[in-house]
């Protein structure tokens, strides 16, 4: 199959493809199709914003690959039974982070896997960073937009737009908003241990956690308003500022 670089505009009538189920969301469909021994990923926008979202991801895939960070191939390949727009890719089959993570329960198992997600995350961050390269953020990082195998892991997704932010301030947001989803996967308990592995991974490059730090210095009064709001509500979700509470402490005592 010929890589979307080197684009050609072959149409294929014939290609059979099957439908990928369940759908997880509306504003996606996801279909397989095989072709010599290899089998393909089409994703599918069927929001009104699809040409746009298909391509943030075909550019994502391909900058991020460029930049040498595990992502499935994307290819070019022209389905005219196919209304919406789309992008065809690899398709990786294997499980989704989140699905690995409560498969298994030893930390000895999980922990090595998310150091060395964290360390790569670092590894782009610090490239993104001294570029000034917000192509190389994330905008919905999580784990379901993490794929794993045995050896490696495949970041996808890059549908979302990013904020209109600065650079240090989109490395903090998709920092912040992993460390949470990844808790609510973990349970809050595996917060102190986590982020341990967090501090390591971005030694060197304390700017990105000092300013999660500064971003959720409250003031006592407004900390203690939220504190009782927090008291008061259901869900174990893990807030923002907390998490730089322990951010905080973590970055002290490893000073
Ligand atoms: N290239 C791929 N290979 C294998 N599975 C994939 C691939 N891309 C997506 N998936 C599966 O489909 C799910 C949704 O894909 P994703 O790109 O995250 O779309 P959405 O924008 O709907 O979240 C993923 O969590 C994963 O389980
Ligand atoms: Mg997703």
């Amino acid at each position: 199959m010929d890589a979307i670089t080197e684009p050609t505009n072959r149409t294929n009538h014939s290609i059979q493809l099957a439908r990928l189920s369940p759908a997880q969301h509306s504003d996606t469909a996801f279909y397989l199709f095989e072709e010599k021994d290899t089998t393909y990923l089409v994703k599918l926008y069927l929001h009104e914003h699809g040409d746009e979202a298909s391509l943030r991801e075909k550019l994502g895939l391909l900058h991020w690959r460029a930049h040498g960070f595990f992502v499935p191939g994307v290819y070019h390949r022209v389905l005219p039974q196919l209304k919406n727009p789309h992008v065809v890719m690899d398709y990786i089959q294997t499980e989704t982070l989140a699905d690995f993570i409560s498969r298994h329960t030893s930390k000895a198992e999980i922990y090595p896997r998310i150091r060395q997600i964290l360390q790569s995350n670092a590894a782009r961050h610090r490239l993104s960073l001294q570029r000034s390269d917000a192509s190389l953020i994330h905008s919905d990082l999580h784990p379901d937009n993490i794929l794993i195998d045995a050896e490696s892991f495949y970041y996808i997704d890059f549908a979302t737009p990013h904020k209109d932010k600065s650079v240090l301030e989109l490395v903090s947001l998709e920092v912040e908003r992993f460390m949470i989803q990844l808790l609510r996967v973990m349970g809050k308990e595996s917060m102190p241990s986590l982020t341990e592995l967090l501090v390591a991974a971005y030694s060197g490059q304390e700017a990105v956690l000092t300013r999660i730090v500064e971003k959720h210095d409250l003031h006592p009064c407004i900390r203690m308003v939220k504190s009782i709001r927090e008291s008061l509500r259901r869900d174990a979700q893990i807030r923002r500022y907390q998490l730089a509470d322990v951010f905080k402490k973590t970055m002290n005592y490893s000073n």
